[in-house]
């Protein structure tokens, strides 16, 4: 979809869309639609339920006087709830009925109200990213009834005064749309073709363009080093696991980096342990924490962020075999301590404490944020709606609930405690990687916690119910990967870290 951003002149072709508040008080564009195609618009409100609520819509297709196909009046509720989040919302909403409609070009001029809480030139820029994000797709693997998937609205242009503000405005969102398609992209690709050295490998190429630093270790290396809690997990797979280290640096030479870890399981059929039939669907998305990372190296790369970021993601494929890991054994991690493993579907905790102590290790980060689709335990608790947060520092969890708030990438926090370090104990070994009994969201946190060394600021959060949905739920997320948390972590970084 090409977006442009222009000043006010006249729509010659495709969708006028204009906006209205509520209690149905016309912007200044849709009273100049109203005048130009003879009261048309207000002769459909007479007979309409419109009355200006937010993602109210009223359709006036083929007016007579104009030479816009159609004319698109758009609810944008009470001036003052207006809204980057809001407007985002709005531009996909419009989108999605433009695409219904078989409209191939539009032009969005909605005002921004008096009162309301955001400037011109953003309110354009978060109109053109919620129209952006809604155009997503992923259709590589259609080959029939083509036409039932095409999407025609090829072109969107935003009217607004300061065309060139807006238009600066938007370059750094138009980095994270890029960045949250390649997460999308990773997660819903299937897992015959996104093995981890697939994965690694459109990482690098993906990254490596955009002056970010892409390292790939194999299990060789791995071995070598003493990754044997990730190389575990990996052993049962004919596909090879991999460790993929991702710098860039934007920032002062002197700045600690963040450092980002995600859980790269690209596909999780629970091992040894093996699921069961549902429960193994969708066990492709078991990487998205790692998918995340990515995207999020992307857009901070693409936007050429002043700040220093590393990304480690640990990609491996948890398989039944003959090789396979088992419950019962005990696998030594690379910090040295040993884990008897109970239940060889609880890997993504082993994947992350290797990932997590290599991290550690070489970057001293400012602080350690790793993103899994930890458990089951997490959808039980939270459902759809919120990613759960771990973590050893209060001040890293208000930054990062501020900013799920403002991106609408929701986050509830859940407590550490050593009544729940107990749970792990192992009979055998320093840990087992089960809890055993209840709160195994809390288990799972507690077990990352033993990996997490002295002085190193840490959160973690599971993913599970947020990274892919069934259907479309909220306008800018399609169905299935949603590319949770580049957003958030993109957002987080403007609001603290960037120098
Ligand atoms: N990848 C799963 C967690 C998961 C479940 C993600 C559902 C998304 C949706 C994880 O590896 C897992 O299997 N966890 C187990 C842990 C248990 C064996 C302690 C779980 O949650 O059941
Ligand atoms: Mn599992
Ligand atoms: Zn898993």
């Amino acid at each position: 979809m090409q977006i442009s951003f222009v000043a006010p002149s006249n729509v010659a072709a495709g969708a006028w869309v204009v906006g209205a508040t509520e209690g149905t008080a016309l912007l200044p564009a849709a009273v100049r639609a109203d005048k130009a195609s003879g009261g048309a618009l207000t002769r459909a409100l007479k007979i309409s339920r419109f009355t200006g609520k937010s993602g109210q819509m009223l359709e006036v297709l083929a007016p007579a006087g104009i030479a816009a196909s159609r004319l698109l009046l758009v609810g944008i509720g009470k001036p003052e709830s207006v809204d980057e989040k809001g407007l985002e919302t709005l531009g996909a909403q419009i989108v999605g009925r433009l695409y219904a409609g078989g409209e191939t070009s539009a032009s969005l001029e909605i005002e921004v109200p008096k009162g309301a809480k955001v400037k011109k030139a953003e309110a354009a820029a978060h109109l053109a990213f919620g129209a952006k994000l809604k155009s997503y797709a992923f259709d590589k693997y259609r080959t029939r009834n083509l036409e039932d998937f095409e999407k025609k609205l090829a072109s969107v242009r935003i009217i607004t005064p300061d065309s060139a503000a807006a238009k600066k405005a938007h370059a750094g969102l138009a980095a994270v749309a890029e960045g949250i398609f390649f997460a999308r992209d990773l997660v819903n690709e299937p897992p015959n073709v996104l093995y981890p050295a697939e994965f690694a490998r459109r990482a690098k190429q993906a990254l490596t363009k955009l002056g970010v630093k892409v390292e790939i270790l194999g299990e060789a290396e791995m071995k070598k080093q003493g990754f044997g809690a990730l190389l575990g997990v990996g052993q049962g797979s004919d596909r090879e696991s991999q460790l993929v280290v991702m710098q860039w640096n934007g920032g002062k030479k002197s700045e600690k980096p963040v450092a980002l870890v995600g859980k790269g399981v690209c596909f999780d059929s629970g091992g040894l342990s093996i699921k069961v039939g549902a429960g193994m669907q969708g066990m492709k998305g078991d990487m998205a924490g790692a998918a995340c990372v990515t995207g999020t190296l992307m857009a901070l790369a693409t936007r050429k962020a002043k700040v220093n970021v590393v990304g480690v993601i640990g990609l491996v494929e948890n398989m039944p075999d003959g090789s396979s890991f088992r419950p019962d054994d005990v696998l030594t991690s690379l910090s040295g301590q040993t884990i008897e493993v109970l239940n060889t579907d609880a890997e993504g905790r082993l994947v992350l404490a290797d990932a997590l102590t290599y991290t550690q290790r070489r970057f001293t980060p400012k602080f350690v944020l790793d993103l899994a689709t930890l458990t089951g335990a997490i959808v039980q608790t939270l459902g759809y709606e919120h990613a759960g947060v771990f973590s050893n520092n209060d001040q890293l969890v208000q930054r990062i609930q501020a900013a799920g708030r403002y991106t609408g990438e929701r986050v509830w926090q859940l407590p550490l405690d050593p009544f729940y370090d107990r749970m792990i104990k192992s009979k055998i070994a320093d840990m087992k990687n089960i809890g055993g009994g209840n709160s195994g969201a809390i288990t799972a946190a507690q077990f990352l916690l033993r990996f997490i060394e002295k002085g190193t600021v840490w959160a973690h959060l599971d993913i599970a119910g947020v990274a892919w949905q069934d259907g479309e739920q909220k306008p800018t997320i399609p169905s299935w990967g949603t590319g949770w948390g580049v957003r958030l972590l993109n957002r987080m970084v403007i609001e603290h870290y960037e120098t």
